[in-house]
């Protein structure tokens, strides 16, 4: 299956993608964790995407267009993938069709989380993510560590992403609405928007995800 996951900063997508990706035995690629490893790294990559990020707007077409396409061809993905956070504007949208129209294949389903500002801006308050491996998030209210600050998996200490600060929330929220929404009634055009409503807990949530695309099926 080859799934695109979009929704508003703080809606879930990476929470969702691990357990889908899972369920569903495909890769979840996300263009953030992407950026972060490149970041954590010091690659060249990391540092021209760093400054974007931190700023909460949208790194540049060439820089994302280029990895989300390198990530794309990796042997793994043969049996589909999930994307959390590509594409992430018109453009985006149009040369991810184009990549997959030249290699025959197409999209199953667009996920979209549907989630109020109010919350979004709730959910990332609380966010606090491992040192040692960015899948292990928790949140402090609705997914909280046994011990403060410590990762339950593997004792790492817990940070709050830097993009997390409440005035940055906001840019990446205005960003979402004018930049990245229009793409969802783009795949609205194409019969392959799937909106679900992504408040509760996280495996009702799941539920809905899957049942929304069975029934697309
Ligand atoms: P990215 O990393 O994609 O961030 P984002 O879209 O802003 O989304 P988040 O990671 O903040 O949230 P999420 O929806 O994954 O929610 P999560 O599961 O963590 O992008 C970061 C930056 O990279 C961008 O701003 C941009 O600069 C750049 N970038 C990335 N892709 C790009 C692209 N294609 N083009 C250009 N630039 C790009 O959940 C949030 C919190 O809520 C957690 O604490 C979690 O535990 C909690 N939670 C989750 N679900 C629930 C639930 N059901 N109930 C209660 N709490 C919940
Ligand atoms: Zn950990």
């Amino acid at each position: 299956m080859r799934i695109v996951l979009v929704g508003p900063p703080g809606a879930g997508k990476g929470t969702q993608a691990q357990v889908l990706a899972q369920t569903l035995s495909i890769p979840h690629i996300s263009t953030g964790d992407l950026f972060r490893a490149n970041i954590g790294q010091g690659t060249g990559l990391g540092i021209k995407a760093k400054a974007y990020m931190n700023e909460g707007r949208l790194v540049p077409d060439e820089v994302t267009i280029a990895m989300a396409k390198d990530r794309m061809l990796q042997a793994d993905t043969a049996g589909g993938f999930l994307l959390d956070g590509f594409p992430r504007n018109l453009g985006q949208a149009r040369v991810l069709d184009e990549f997959l129209a030249q290699r025959g294949i197409a999209l199953d389903g667009v996920l979209d989380l549907e989630v109020p500002d109010k919350e979004v801006v709730d959910r990332i308050a609380g966010r606090r993510l491992c040192r040692n491996d960015g899948n292990h998030m928790y949140h402090v209210a609705y997914n909280p560590p046994q011990q403060d600050d410590v990762c339950d998996e593997c004792g790492s200490g817990l940070y709050k992403r830097p993009d997390d600060a409440e005035a940055k929330v906001r840019t990446r929220l205005e960003v979402y609405h004018t930049e990245t929404e229009p793409i969802t009634d783009y795949y609205a055009q194409q019969d392959l928007l799937l909106t679900i409503p992504a408040l509760g807990k996280v495996d009702e949530v799941t539920a809905r995800a899957i049942a929304a695309l069975e029934k697309n099926r």
